[in-house]
């Protein structure tokens, strides 16, 4: 059984398919049909629906595609579709903005437009336009053209006023308190089943007895099994009710990141020490995707082209795997076996990653090279961390995704750098060694050579890069 707030209505629903998505059963069961299906592969947001979800007194709310979101996994939650935002007659001021500056013309994006903004005015005190797109750059639309919505984002944040959220939002914290999960629970229907467990230790033995059983994250790549490949999923279970998987840990030798934790959640600690790690996860995806999609996920999905890999390897992260009451920890770049093949064995899971704090005279650069700026796959993703002391190379690990089976470090590359004099001709020898720790395939993405030569000049980029940044490196003293 799983409870949860359809806006301020308890649902609790016994027996349910768990394999339906939050869309599905907006749209099919409850003949809810504001939430709109684009693409059902978390690519165009017309699906965008907010969770709110308890912090402290308060509830936070966060903008997730509901086409990639199993409705087992809104237990204890709240869900807010565009229906619940219109209140008393009025339209909502995020509503009222779209109409004011012409927002929409065929209307089919719109209901997920304003369910970003909504999430946006929620979270804002203003209006900033950088925070706007990357609010928006998981919706597409394809008539409006995406000015008029900016400017209905100005609108909406610059005259925001309390609305019926806030008014209710006691009310709102005690049912979301009432509801909060006390034990494992689970949805199902038939013989199709998903557990939701609260702690590691009821995850490990519920895990062991099921070792067939799909761990579900933020399901933004499980999910696609369902809805684009029609797949069916008779075990899940979810592990997003698991506090200690969802917690960042910042200590003065590293920053540890439960399994669990949202990407969104991952940005502070991570772009606090690494810049580019920031900028990076700017780039994943689209913020719904973020909102719900985890680290862990990222990692135990071991797609070639997954974008945070090549970064862990890069910065040496270890990851703790945990099976029964044993628990192991491994350097990520161990993970990682042939295409899709992992060292993670039967009924085994990712607790969470360990990630090195950032030393002296240590430079990191990571690059994401993809077709479109936003919410798009990389073609080619790079990721250099070197120690660089008086203009020697001390150490280098550096790491792709988009170039082999597996994101993979590239061996014959660092070891031209290592104990080198970092300068032009070492560069150059340092890219030629790239030719031989990588054979790319050609796919719909970029060509093998396009890719080598992408590799080649994304490691001169971050030379030139290191140089201007110069002074602790002292790197153009030698060049
Ligand atoms: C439109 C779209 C855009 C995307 N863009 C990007 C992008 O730019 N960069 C990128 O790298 N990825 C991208 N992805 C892929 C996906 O969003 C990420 O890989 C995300 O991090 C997956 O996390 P999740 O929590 O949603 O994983 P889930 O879908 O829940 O799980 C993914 C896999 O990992 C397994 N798993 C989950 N948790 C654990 C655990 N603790 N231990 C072991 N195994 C586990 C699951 O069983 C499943 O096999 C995109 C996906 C979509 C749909
Ligand atoms: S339907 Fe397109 S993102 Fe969900
Ligand atoms: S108004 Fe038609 S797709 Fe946006």
């Amino acid at each position: 059984m799983i409870q949860f707030l359809l806006n301020r209505e308890l649902r609790t629903e016994h027996a349910l398919d768990p394999n339906i998505t939050a869309l599905n059963y907006l749209r099919e069961h409850l003949g809810k049909s504001g939430t709109k299906e684009g693409c059902a592969s978390g690519d165009c947001g017309a699906c965008t629906v907010v969770v709110g979800e308890l912090d402290n007194e308060r509830v936070r709310y966060r903008s997730l595609n509901s086409c990639l979101t199993f409705v087992a996994s809104l237990h204890g939650k709240q869900l807010i579709t565009v229906e619940d935002l219109k209140h008393q007659g009025q339209l909502h001021s995020v509503q009222q903005a779209m109409v004011d500056c012409h927002g929409s013309q065929c209307g089919f994006c719109t209901p997920g437009f304003v369910m970003s903004l909504f999430a946006l005015q929620k979270n804002s005190s203003g209006f900033d336009k950088a925070d706007t797109l990357e609010a928006l750059a998981g919706n597409l639309c394809r008539c409006t053209g995406y000015r008029p919505i900016i400017d209905a984002a100005e609108q909406a944040c610059c005259q925001k006023q309390p609305d019926q959220f806030d008014a209710f939002e006691p009310q709102t914290v005690a049912q979301l308190k009432a509801i909060a999960p006390q034990d494992t629970a689970e949805l199902n229907s038939g013989d199709k089943r998903c557990l939701l467990p609260l702690t590691v230790a009821d995850l490990a033995d519920i895990y062991a007895a099921n070792p067939e059983a799909r761990l579900l994250a933020g399901g933004t790549d499980l999910a696609l099994e369902v809805t684009q490949f029609h797949r069916e999923l008779p075990v899940m279970i979810y592990v997003g009710h698991i506090e200690a998987m969802k917690r960042v840990e910042v200590t003065a030798e590293s920053i540890e990141i439960g399994a669990a934790t949202a990407l969104s959640d991952c940005y502070a600690a991570l772009a606090q020490d690494y810049p580019d790690f920031g900028e990076l996860l700017h780039r994943f995806a689209s913020l719904q995707i973020r909102n719900q999609g985890t680290l862990g996920g990222n990692i135990g999905n071991a797609s070639p082209i997954g974008d945070a890999p090549p970064l862990l390897i890069a910065l040496g992260a270890q990851i703790v795997l945990r099976k029964g009451n044993s628990s192991r920890t491994l350097p990520i770049e161990d993970y990682f076996l042939d295409y899709k093949v992992t060292a993670r064995q039967e009924a085994e899971f990712i607790e969470k990653i360990i990630v090195p704090r950032q030393q002296a005279n240590q430079a990191f650069r990571a690059y994401k090279v993809s077709k479109r700026l936003d919410d798009d796959i990389s073609a080619v993703c790079a990721a250099f961390n070197l120690v660089v002391e008086d203009g020697v190379v001390h150490s280098a690990r550096i790491a792709f995704g988009g170039m082999a089976a597996i994101p993979k470090r590239a061996a014959a590359c660092e070891a031209a750098l290592k104990g080198a004099v970092l300068n032009q001709s070492q560069i150059e020898l340092a890219c030629a060694a790239l030719a031989e720790d990588f054979t790319p395939l050609s796919d719909f993405r970029a060509s093998k050579e396009y890719r080598l030569l992408v590799a080649q000049n994304l490691l001169r980029k971050c030379f030139l890069e290191l140089q201007a940044a110069d002074v602790e490196t002292r790197v153009s003293a030698y060049v």
